[in-house]
């Protein structure tokens, strides 16, 4: 799999085949982004909740494919290696816009998943059309056990099958303990912005506008970082 991502690609001279796709991919994630947004401020509800989900499903699935097949840290081992430019812009660029761009790829996951989830929870179909319910929107005492109970079952059937079938490293219990106590901390997290934002369509509405300007933010790094490896300072 390495050896394909690795192929010359055909977008720039020194690109690669994985590099190439890679950043194609990113383009048409945000681009059906920005098209579900442009639903949503005509309120066409529908249209703007069936393109969220195929978008956010393949999305997830890609990036799954794709961390896997290069392995998470890769990236900017790549960076490292393949940047040919002087050490200035290297440390005082090219650094500072890859991090930010994996922050806002961490983030723009974590919002994904939250806006999906809150999207069902404020909206209601009226007429066979999805439109957002005005009203306070609160997660009861008893749903808020039972998700939290949930995520700890899940993590404790994984954990078993983790040491028990796959002898797992530490490092691979270590990161799904961060992926499980990231839910929990987002579940938790609600019950704050609940306090901040009690009406579920203004915040649906408010944190949906935050999250398709990461959307958007993503995919201005994603192009900075592309340019400045395989067009400006392509490795010699
Ligand atoms: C990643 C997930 C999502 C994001 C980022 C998102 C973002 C947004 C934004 C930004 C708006 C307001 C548009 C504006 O006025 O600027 C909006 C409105 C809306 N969203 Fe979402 N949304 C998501 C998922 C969902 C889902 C899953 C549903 C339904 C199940 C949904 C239903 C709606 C509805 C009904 C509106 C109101 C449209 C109107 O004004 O009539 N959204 N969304």
């Amino acid at each position: 799999m390495k050896e394909i991502l690795e192929l010359p690609g055909f977008l720039a001279p020194s690109g690669t085949l994985g590099a190439d796709v890679s950043y194609l991919l990113a383009v048409v994630f945000t681009v059906l982004f920005l098209v579900a947004w442009r639903f949503a401020k005509k309120a066409e509800g529908t249209k703007h909740h069936k393109l969220i989900l195929v978008s956010t499903i393949s999305m997830v699935v890609y990036f799954c494919a794709y961390y896997y097949a290069r392995q998470l840290g890769v990236l900017s081992f790549e960076g490292k290696e393949g940047f040919g430019g002087p050490k200035e812009v290297y440390d005082n660029v090219f650094i500072p816009t890859l991090t930010t761009h994996l922050v806002l790829v961490t983030l723009g996951l974590i919002m994904a998943f939250y806006m999906l989830i809150e999207g069902f929870r404020a909206s209601e179909k009226v007429n066979g059309e999805f439109v957002l319910k005005a009203g306070e929107l609160k997660v009861g005492a008893k749903s808020f056990k039972i998700v939290m109970f949930t995520i700890l079952g899940l993590w404790s059937v994984n954990q078993i099958f983790l040491t028990t079938v796959r002898h797992a490293s530490i490092g691979v219990n270590v990161a799904w303990g961060l992926i499980f106590g990231t839910i929990a901390l987002v579940v938790s997290l609600e019950k704050l912005v609940e306090k901040i934002l009690p009406d579920g369509a203004r915040r649906h509405r408010i944190l949906g506008r935050g999250t398709m300007i990461i959307y958007g933010l993503l995919l201005i790094t994603s192009t900075a970082t592309y340019l400045m490896l395989y067009v400006i300072y392509p490795a010699k």
